[in-house]
């Protein structure tokens, strides 16, 4: 298959142009920016564009069979500073991205949802696709908006799509320096020799999922052949498991060792206190699960991080 990916040099995304080259297929990214921790590969096209700007769009999708849809333009935590340039960025650039897509007759659209935004404040321990979708920030809202928008195309146009709702994927290739993803900032605190910072007192519980595995289910998602309009299209993608901050901490002191000190702040108005997804979908209709442990991922993190040689404070 031919597939783009939007957003491909980013952490999520080189991930999945590495997985989609072992497997064969032809790859092309479209991204604003080059990745910011290895050099272009030479067997992967590359379109350098802004999603919102339709000729560069047009040019992207030309020849496509599968679209992974991954860029973005805002993140959980600043997105309600402003909610117009979260819809016009995001939304609004996708329904254009999925006009193109039907005139190109493109046979899969994989959106990445977010398993830890579009539920809201979970109502069950373990939150299944079912749960009411009550967002409390407007990426939320936005990435729900897509996946309606998704649904819709489907039914008057027949595009077909999958939704991938990713709970907190980490890794090798995702930056330490960035706004969210606990495991990967926190270890560029200790690779600094800074202490931790936590948000609260620690005990807020997140589902974490390596990232190869993470990826390995966008591939899923793309093979997937939904039976009829009714066959599930939406589904959860993480471990499966929760894991509060502090146990998190507890792993990464049993890899990287006990000298790591931590600081806790005050705590944020978007983190729910506990966000764990329900797989049991994924499994049985992706035929996908994930296999890293939590103790393994940090591992193969931490030496990655380590070899960033980030300077110390
Ligand atoms: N990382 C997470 O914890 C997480 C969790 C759930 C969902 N997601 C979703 O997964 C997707 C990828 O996330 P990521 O962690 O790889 O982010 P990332 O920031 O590492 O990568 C995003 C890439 O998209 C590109 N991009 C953003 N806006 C663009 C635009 N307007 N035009 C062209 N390129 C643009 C960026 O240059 C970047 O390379 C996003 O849709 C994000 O919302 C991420």
């Amino acid at each position: 298959m031919k597939a783009l990916v939007t957003g491909g040099n980013g952490f999520i995304g080189a991930h999945l142009v590495d997985l989609l080259r072992a497997e064969g297929h032809e790859v092309r990214v479209f991204d604003r920016y080059p990745n910011r921790f290895r050099p272009e590969r030479p067997d992967v096209e590359y379109f350098v564009g802004e999603l919102g700007n339709h000729h560069e769009v047009e040019e992207a999708v030309r020849g496509i069979d599968w679209v992974f849809h991954l860029a973005y333009n805002t993140l959980p935590q600043t997105s309600n500073d402003d909610p117009i340039h979260d819809v016009t960025s995001n939304v609004v650039a996708t329904i254009q991205l999925l006009n193109e897509c039907l005139k190109e007759k493109v046979r899969k659209f994989v959106f990445v949802s977010s398993g830890g935004t579009v539920y809201g404040v979970p109502q069950t321990d373990l939150i299944s696709e079912d749960h009411t979708n009550e967002p409390i920030c407007s990426y939320g809202i936005t990435k729900l908006a897509i996946e309606k928008y998704l649904h819709l195309f489907q039914r008057i146009h027949g595009l077909e799509y999958v939704v991938a709702r990713f709970s907190n994927p980490y890794g090798e290739l995702q930056n330490p320096n960035a706004k969210q993803g606990a495991i990967g900032v926190f270890l560029g605190h200790i690779a600094r020799e800074q202490p931790i910072a936590i948000w609260g007192d620690g005990e807020v519980v997140r589902d974490y999922i390596y990232i190869t595995d993470a990826v390995k289910a966008l591939l899923c998602a793309a093979q997937y052949e939904p039976k009829d309009n009714s066959s599930p299209r939406i589904f959860n993608i993480g471990s499966g498991e929760g894991h509060s901050l502090n146990q998190i901490v507890e792993t990464i002191r049993s890899v990287v060792g006990p000298h790591v000190t931590v600081e806790y702040t005050e705590s944020r108005s978007v983190d729910v206190p506990i966000n764990v997804l329900d797989i049991h979908r994924a499994k049985t209709y992706l035929n996908w699960q994930p296999e890293v442990p939590l103790i393994k991922g940090v591992e193969i993190s931490w030496n990655w991080i380590k070899s960033l040689q980030l300077a110390k404070s």
